[in-house]
């Protein structure tokens, strides 16, 4: 199915996100298709396609319970715009509870390894549950967003957990995600227009000064090289290997 896939969606216009998701569906009818969403401003684009295209895709997103009450706020009117729902995967509570019983509630400053950890029980483990059965997972990766997601591929055959991983706006800037979540009046997150391209947990994202590039507020604290802005979700052992 792969070859199938990628000789069919890597002739079709970069641009088109309407025409790349309903040939996707098309091609892999009465298979599994799920979509990670951060509700960051991709991926609000993505839901926006997948909800006014009618298309069959389980919309969900991992619930680390250190969101931004923006994002909390976020799904809900996501829910209410499109009539859907997006599901929700926590993490276990009782590794929450061991870790911060360990490490402190904010262990992740402390190390790259409790924050590792940290990372892993509340994205990497619910991941893997959501990603469950599924034969194709799309997510709002753009080449763009650093020099690690340069080498990420429009699809790939993501062994780990065995299905095709599907990163249909890697084409796209920024500034063209923003323009289309404008013309189509998309909701968004306002913490957007207050200096935070890219969002994630609070204790772990901050506001970019101008000139940084759009991850540098994610793990601030920590080294700064693509690698390291990464909690593991995109890290397939066949990349790490390339770094
Ligand atoms: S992260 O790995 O650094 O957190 P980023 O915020 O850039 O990722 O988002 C890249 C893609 O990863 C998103 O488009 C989405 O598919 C997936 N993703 C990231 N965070 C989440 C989340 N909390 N829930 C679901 N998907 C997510
Ligand atoms: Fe934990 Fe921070 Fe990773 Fe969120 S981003 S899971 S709070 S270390």
């Amino acid at each position: 199915m792969f070859k199938e896939l990628k000789q069919a969606l890597e002739v079709l216009d970069p641009y088109d996100i309407e025409g790349y998701l309903t040939q996707l569906c098309r091609l892999t009818e009465g298979q599994k298709i799920v979509f990670s969403s951060s509700l960051g401003l991709e991926d609000q684009l993505i839901t926006h396609v997948i909800s006014r295209c009618e298309l069959p895709v389980e919309v969900f997103t991992l619930d680390t319970g250190r969101l931004f009450a923006e994002t909390e706020a976020l799904i809900a009117t996501t829910e209410a715009h499109y009539q859907r729902r997006i599901l929700r995967f926590a993490p276990q509570p009782d590794a929450v509870k061991s870790y911060e019983e360990a490490h402190g509630i904010n262990g992740f400053y402390h190390s790259v390894e409790n924050r590792k950890l940290c990372c892993h029980i509340r994205k990497v483990e619910p991941l893997n549950r959501a990603l469950n059965g599924a034969a194709i997972w799309i997510t709002g990766l753009r080449s763009g967003q650093s020099s690690f997601r340069q080498g990420v591929p429009l699809l790939e055959e993501d062994s780990e957990h065995g299905l095709i991983k599907f990163n249909p706006l890697l084409a796209w800037t920024s500034q063209q995600v923003r323009a289309y979540i404008d013309a189509k009046g998309i909701p968004y997150n306002p913490l957007h227009d207050k200096g935070f391209p890219s969002i994630g947990c609070e204790p772990c994202t901050r506001a970019i000064k101008p000139g940084e590039n759009e991850r540098a507020g994610r793990w601030w604290w920590e080294r700064q090289n693509a690698l390291h802005q990464e909690c593991g979700l995109h890290l397939h052992e066949e990349r790490i290997d390339k770094k």
